[in-house]
């Protein structure tokens, strides 16, 4: 039975625990995860068990939630300090995701503006709230973004940015599902994303267990489905914008872009504004999470694939330039670069 019923994250209130999908097993195996553990929850975000940058952020605000409800400190100073700590190790676990930061500080915020009665009872309340925003701004998304979809057939996307990646309906896809409730459905080409293959475990398990047309590629064919004109439109979603547009997102995403400016195709991110960072004025100021390099020789394979000298090199995300972006699709609406400030 399962206890999330099409949710990604969510909370057991009469437990008490923090609930995931182990997004590491799919597709193969479907297992939810309850925990009130500080190092398991730690280790799921650090794993990528819970990944996608508003899941990690939702995760980590029913993870703070819960934790602090085991807490036995009683004294407001006692109990502030813990969630600081807390707040601050899981904030380290993925630097790129700007929705760790943002849903720690919105529980920081929560707990500042309570009192030691009342301290437990109001984070789990902004949890069970947060849940429920990113519910209906993930939907807001797909609404503007089917509109824009009217005309296309087939869309390019880049990573997962479905359903797994937040609670529900997720961003990049929400349009394609919007779309698919409103009797246009949309084919979806899914770059396999290497080297943690989201692409093909995720989006794909997941657009088709939803009836989409799925076709998955290697991320080197994504020129090939461009030059002869088998997508309209690049969907994609982001974990870090800055004030001037710049994009973090899943490495490989700069190199989508930049062969849809090239064959003129639109490239569209799609953002929750939690996605949003106005403390960065350009993407170079963005921090890129680099990971195991046997995440790339290793990972995939029964047997070790590099030669042992090899090197390797294994940066998370990259930055696509905001010149080679279309457009954000917002829960606030579709805006361009240069009108990001405007919104904030
Ligand atoms: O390393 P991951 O799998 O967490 O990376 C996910 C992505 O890059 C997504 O595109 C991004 O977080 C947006 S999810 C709505």
């Amino acid at each position: 039975m399962s206890f999330l019923n099409g949710a990604t994250v969510g909370i057991d209130t009469v437990n008490n625990k923090a609930v995931f999908i182990d997004q590491t097993l799919l597709p193969t195996e479907y297992k939810e995860v309850f925990t009130d553990n500080f190092q398991e929850i730690f280790d799921a975000i650090k794993l990528l068990k819970v990944r996608g940058a508003p899941a990690i952020g939702v995760f980590t605000a029913i993870s703070l939630a819960v934790l602090m409800n085991k807490s036995s400190a009683e004294a407001y100073e006692e109990l502030l300090a813990e969630l600081k700590k807390y707040a601050g190790d899981l904030i380290l676990c993925r630097p790129t995701a700007v929705n760790l930061k943002w849903a720690a500080e919105e529980m920081l915020k929560t707990a500042e503006n309570s009192n030691s009665e009342n301290f437990k009872k109001s984070l789990t309340e902004k949890a069970l709230k947060m849940i429920e925003d990113d519910i209906s701004i993930c939907h807001k998304i797909g609404e503007y973004g089917a509109e824009i979809l009217k005309n296309c057939n087939s869309v390019l996307t880049h990573c997962n940015a479905g359903r797994l990646a937040t609670v529900k309906y997720g961003t990049a896809l929400s349009p394609v599902y919007v779309a698919k409730e409103n009797g246009h459905n949309i084919k979806v080409y899914a770059d396999e994303t290497r080297p943690l293959l989201q692409g093909a475990r995720l989006t794909a398990s997941e657009l088709c267990e939803a009836g989409v047309d799925t076709t998955v590629i290697c991320d080197n064919m994504a020129s090939f489905i461009m030059k002869n004109g088998l997508v309209q439109a690049v969907l994609v979603g982001c974990d870090r914008v800055a004030l001037n547009g710049d994009t973090a997102n899943k490495i490989g995403t700069s190199g989508v872009a930049i062969l849809a400016k090239h064959y003129n195709i639109p490239f569209y991110v799609c953002m929750p504004f939690s996605t949003f960072d106005k403390n960065v004025k350009t993407g170079d100021d963005i921090v890129i999470e680099m990971r195991d390099g046997d995440e790339i020789g290793e990972m995939w394979y029964e047997k070790p694939m590099l030669p042992e000298n090899a090197k390797t090199l294994n940066p998370a995300f990259d930055v696509t330039d905001h010149s080679l972006i279309t457009a954000f699709i917002t829960e606030k609406g579709v805006i361009t670069p240069d009108e990001i400030e405007k919104f904030i």
